[in-house]
């Protein structure tokens, strides 16, 4: 099988990365579950040596997920954490990181109670907003870390405009990727140098596996991230690398339903009397409705939404039944949850409130069930508060 160069999404998606077995002919990548390889001969071996340095199953996922984020070269990690963590490595102390505002709460606590130990600095704006991005640059600045659509509230950061801002000052572009998914949106196309991604959450989609994943397009950055991989040690086992690697099979086809429940489900919440405010790009209340509709390819599996009381919004995550009261995201099946005591407890209460997470808010990553089943438990959950 030879993937040629004008292969489209769906196809790269099941089949970037993978050769048949070579000893068996095994049309799936096996489950390479060593810690080290035979070598023929003193200095002669056939390109592996010992599992942290290389793993064929990883190499599979990492060739798999670089093709399907248009990336040069991708490596796995451990978590979504130690890809951050391995991302940040490329920085010096007294350099400077400007963020999205409302990033991910564990990327928050990685920079602030990690890595300003190490002398790095970081200011957090509103990166929807281009102008508070070239305002927080400074003449140490060297890292612009964004995430769109943020977590929990949605907002958009234009891409493309980001980006070319970034360059202009030669700052390094990162995308946590991780919301939108790279069915929804690829950020190396609009000029992105690096992009990560927890492929606990769509990548891998049946929320059986914890990992990360880093993609790069530039040669020094890969040869450094190949270095800090093996250095660090921080690597994605065989078993869940192989586990991503089934998932990113059926990414489009889940995506194209995570998308379309989503949408279905926001403007059911949208007219609902006991909802005061629902938050989703593909709404055409979303400010930033536009923006969506040029960089995103539907809207994404995520929805936010507010009840207008931290009481009412007990009542409806205590009166779901199909819906799952649980944090992370991006599995087949729909998750509930309430991130300021849950996925932002870690982010202090007023920064919480000054970024948009209110105590009423609720997120609802949407699965790929029946979309009358999601709609009947929400509505009889509504009910009751
Ligand atoms: C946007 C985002 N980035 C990064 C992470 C961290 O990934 P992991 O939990 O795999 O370490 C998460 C986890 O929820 C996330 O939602």
């Amino acid at each position: 099988m030879k993937l040629r160069d004008n292969a489209r999404f769906s196809t790269i998606c099941i089949h970037a990365g993978q050769e048949p077995d070579p000893s068996t002919g095994a049309i799936i990548t096996p489950i390479y579950q060593t810690s080290t390889y035979v070598q023929d001969a003193l200095g002669r071996h056939k390109g592996y040596e010992y599992a942290r340095t290389q793993n064929p199953t990883r190499s599979a996922l990492e060739g798999n997920i670089a093709a399907i984020e248009h990336g040069k070269a991708a490596f796995a990690f451990a978590s979504g954490m130690a890809a951050e963590g391995a991302v940040m490595t490329l920085l010096r102390a007294g350099d400077h990181v400007v963020v999205t505002d409302n990033t991910y709460g564990g990327t928050y606590r990685l920079f602030e109670r990690v890595l300003r130990k190490y002398q790095l600095d970081f200011t957090y704006v509103d990166t929807s907003d281009l102008d508070q991005i070239q305002r927080a640059i400074r003449p140490t600045t060297k890292m612009l870390f964004l995430e769109t659509p943020t977590n929990p509230t949605l907002r958009l950061t234009d891409l493309q405009g980001a980006c070319e801002l970034a360059h202009a000052y030669r700052l390094i572009v990162v995308v946590d990727n991780t919301f939108a998914s790279p069915y929804v949106q690829r950020p190396i196309d609009f000029g992105a140098d690096l992009v990560v991604h927890s492929t606990t959450k769509f990548l891998n989609g049946h929320s059986d596996s914890v990992g990360g994943v880093v993609v790069a397009v530039n040669d020094e950055h890969i040869e450094w991230l190949r270095f800090i991989q093996n250095a660090e040690g921080a690597i994605l086992g065989p078993m869940d690398a192989w586990l991503v690697l089934r998932g990113t099979k059926t990414l489009p086809i889940r995506m194209e339903r995570h998308n379309a429940n989503a949408q279905d489900l926001a403007d059911f919440l949208a007219s609902h009397p006991k909802v005061t405010r629902v938050h989703y790009p593909g709404l055409t209340s979303h400010p930033q409705h536009a923006l969506a509709r040029t960089q995103m390819r539907g809207f994404g599996g995520i929805i936010s939404l507010e009840t207008g009381s931290l009481e009412r919004t007990r009542t409806l995550l205590n009166s779901v039944c199909l819906m799952s009261l649980a944090e992370s995201l991006g599995g087949v099946e729909t998750l509930i949850s309430h991130p300021a005591s849950m996925t932002h407890a870690s982010v202090p209460p007023e920064r919480r409130l000054q970024i948009g997470i209110t105590e009423d808010m609720v997120r609802i990553s949407v699965g790929i069930e029946d979309i009358d089943d999601l709609k009947e438990d929400l509505e009889q959950a509504l009910d009751r508060i």
